[in-house]
């Protein structure tokens, strides 16, 4: 089994972007690519990954900025927000975090988002471009899904390919861009739901099994064929007495297991997490240089 280290690609992409944000913005006198993240609330998950995201953009040298407002915030204050920095010439592309609270209709923000701002490629335009495979901005997560598979030159083309979980951010563009007629696309793609009928036995079928259920060790070795890939999309906090914070991270996979029937797997953490974020880097990128409108 080799890991698929999402940690050391991500690293190495993002002196990649690092270069190009010196060559391309700081050495020609220009402003270097300015991201925002919306962050409502107090969600202990959003808080980390809007962190995570601002480290991340402090090291490849973007600027970041971060709009916080409180859970009460009404869905008229938040869609002002987002006209807000439609409108802000110095914003390249900025995230709402989600999810939001109960009150606010995530999608009504989303579809006030500029397109070609939308660096979390969420908006009904994008996704429909993703579709059509027009130029456009990618979810974040599938998109480092994709990214991994390609620098470890895990081929897609005629592969059967099974992803559990059919989230608006994860399982379901992630299952169209492996299908897609493109690089690392061409597979035949199989997306199983709450509603499938036995699991274990679509899954064990898989040549490359993408997990995002969001269900802390659902994927057992039964499960999987002998030398498959596997990509686990899991996070959970589980408590650990072996750490000092009290707790660790864990995956959708049972890692233990799984890792020793497998080819490839990401481990959690340092799989496809570090993935995610450098893809908003990249994204970022793209909205700087302009290359989708
Ligand atoms: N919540 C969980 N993942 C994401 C993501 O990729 N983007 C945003 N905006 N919110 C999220």
């Amino acid at each position: 089994m080799k890991l698929l280290d999402g940690k050391l690609i991500a690293d190495q992409i993002k002196t990649e972007i690092a270069a190009e944000v010196k060559e391309r913005f700081l050495d020609q006198g220009l402003e270097p690519p300015h991201v925002a993240a919306v962050l409502v609330g107090e969600d202990p998950a959003s808080l980390t990954y809007v962190a995570a995201k601002e480290k991340a953009c402090r090291e490849v040298g973007f600027i970041s900025s971060v709009y916080r407002y409180p859970s009460n915030i009404t869905q008229e204050k938040l869609l002002e927000v987002v006209d807000f920095l439609n409108a802000d010439q110095e914003i390249d592309g900025f995230i709402v975090q989600l999810p939001l609270p109960a009150h606010i209709d995530e999608h009504k923000i989303i579809e006030r988002i500029n397109p070609v701002k939308d660096i979390d490629g969420f908006h009904p335009v994008n996704i429909g471009k993703m579709a059509l495979n027009l130029p456009c901005f990618l979810p974040a997560t599938p998109m480092g899904i994709l990214t991994l598979l390609d620098r470890y030159q895990i081929e897609t083309a005629g592969k059967n390919i099974v992803v559990l979980g059919r989230s608006h951010i994860v399982g379901t563009p992630v299952s169209i861009l492996l299908s897609r007629k493109s690089d690392r696309g061409n597979a035949t793609v199989t997306l199983c739901h709450s509603y499938s009928q036995d699991i274990p036995a679509i899954a064990s079928r898989a040549d490359i099994l993408v997990v995002a259920m969001g269900k802390e060790g659902f994927v057992t070795a039964d499960m999987v064929k002998q030398d498959a890939v596997v990509v686990d999309v899991g996070v959970h906090r589980v408590p650990s007495s072996e750490t000092k914070s009290g707790f660790r991270l864990k995956g959708d996979v049972d890692f233990e297991i799984v890792s020793r029937k497998c080819s490839y797997i990401t481990p959690v953490p340092g799989g496809v997490g570090p993935m995610t974020i450098v893809s908003l880097l990249q994204n970022t990128l793209k909205a700087a240089k302009k290359e989708v409108s």
